[in-house]
């Protein structure tokens, strides 16, 4: 028996799944993975129920056909307008009954996260994430982990992330009424951290941008903790809105242009064929240049970047991260975002967020927009650690899909 681990990323325009098999020596295979359109989502926010059921239904079993094995259960990620962060400071005595010190237990821990937690969050919304940035003990920060350290007062920075209940139950909703448990739901940028960010650029201070359809999520990282995310309502559709309005052309033809022949850099432009548009109510087709549909789509770009830097600029001190920019969603891919956001954050150290190799016979998910499925995968394995496995309950069995015993054992699950 080989444990499994799913991940599930419902997006505007994508429905992603990626099953990761854990191997005895406690790697990750990925041994699955599909792509499906997505409908029902606005915004990263699910609109329509029994569209996201059945996107969801669809993709789970392209996903299975490709590992040859069933589904029980995933776990997914949730971001957007949905989700909201702030920091907050967490206080613990730690003395004993003389106020001498002594030495910090997991329950000190756990007290002084916990008191960072007791801040009024509106009766609509749940924790999703508490995670701590810096521990202080007798007034010494930069401590990661204070446990068995003496001291009498124990002092904790964490960044909290908070997420809508209805979001949190209607996710539940769908995946539960689409035949899956879910396990456990991540904030997608967290996730992907997980499968793209390397573990020296967290500590000098990076930032994610996850380039959605529909959301443009960021993730602020320093010191190897989360320190503020955000997230833009706006992403590559509003692009491909651009491009259908100025050519005036439908939504669809103005999507298959722009990944065909798109670019949002001008100097980064390596050629400058001509694409058809093709003309709308019998008028007939005219030519464009790469260059005409870069004019469309850099201003756009430029601007979502623009909205994210002062979003930071705002929230964070952005002369402290000297870490990298690192770029992730269906929109990293476009030819020349590397140097447009080079230019726009005025540095050279931006890259896209590949997802590293975990072996396997396809590394078709090697792409940044896998970033999140992946990311759950290797999350979920962490937060389930090494050798408690019991949340992983996906249990592949030999044999084929649709073996009556596994059918017993999905109903009795
Ligand atoms: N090669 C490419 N060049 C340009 N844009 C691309 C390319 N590939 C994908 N995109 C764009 O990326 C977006 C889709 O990315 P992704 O699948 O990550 O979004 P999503 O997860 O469905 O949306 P969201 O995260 O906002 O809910 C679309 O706007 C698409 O046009
Ligand atoms: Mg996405």
């Amino acid at each position: 028996m080989t444990d499994v681990i799913v991940g599930l990323d419902i997006g505007t325009s994508n429905i992603r799944v990626a099953i990761g098999e854990i191997n005895e020596e406690d790697n990750v295979q990925i041994v699955g993975l599909a792509t499906r359109p997505s409908s029902g989502v606005r915004n990263g926010t699910i609109i329509n129920i029994e569209a996201v059921i059945a996107s969801i239904k669809d993709a789970v079993e392209a996903a299975e056909q490709n590992a040859g094995l069933e589904v029980f259960s995933c776990v997914t990620a949730i971001g957007g307008s949905q989700v909201a962060s702030y920091n907050s400071h967490g206080l613990a005595a730690v003395a004993n009954k003389n106020h001498r010190s002594r030495e910090i237990t997991q329950q000190d821990k756990d007290n002084a996260l916990e008191s960072a937690c007791a801040t009024i969050i509106p009766l609509d919304r749940d924790f999703l994430h508490v995670i701590p940035q810096d521990f202080i003990v007798d007034g010494i920060g930069g401590i990661k982990d204070p446990i068995d350290m003496m001291g009498v007062r124990l002092e904790t920075d964490v960044h909290i992330v908070t997420a809508s209940k209805t979001s949190i139950q209607n996710v539940t909703s769908c995946v539960n009424r689409a035949g899956y448990e879910l396990e456990k739901v991540w904030l997608k940028t967290l996730a992907q951290v997980q499968a793209v960010a390397h573990e020296d650029e967290l500590d000098m201070g990076s930032i994610l941008i996850d380039m959605g359809a529909g959301t443009t999520d960021v993730l602020v990282l320093n010191d190897g903790a989360s320190v503020c995310s955000l997230s833009i309502p706006v992403g590559g559709n509003l692009v491909t809105n651009d491009i259908s309005i100025e050519m005036g052309i439908p939504f669809n033809v103005a999507e298959k242009i722009k990944l065909e022949a798109g670019c949002c850099f001008e100097e980064a432009l390596q050629t400058n064929y001509e694409v058809p548009i093709p003309g709308v109510g019998g008028r007939p087709p005219e030519m464009a240049t790469q260059l005409d549909l870069c004019d469309i789509i850099q201003p756009r770009v430029e601007e979502i970047f623009s909205m994210v830097r002062n979003e930071i600029v705002h929230k964070t001190d952005l002369r402290r991260l000297d870490g990298n920019i690192i770029l992730t969603g269906g929109g990293a891919q476009m030819p020349g975002v590397v140097e447009l956001a080079q230019e726009v954050f005025g540095t050279s150290a931006v890259r896209p967020g590949i997802p590293e190799n975990l072996g396997g016979s396809n590394d078709e998910y090697r792409k940044p927009e896998y970033a999140t499925v992946i990311g759950l995968i290797q999350s979920q394995k962490k937060h389930c650690g090494g050798s408690d496995k019991s949340s992983r309950r996906n249990i592949q069995l030999s044999g084929k899909k649709d073996n009556p015993l596994k059918k017993f054992l999905k109903q009795w699950f």
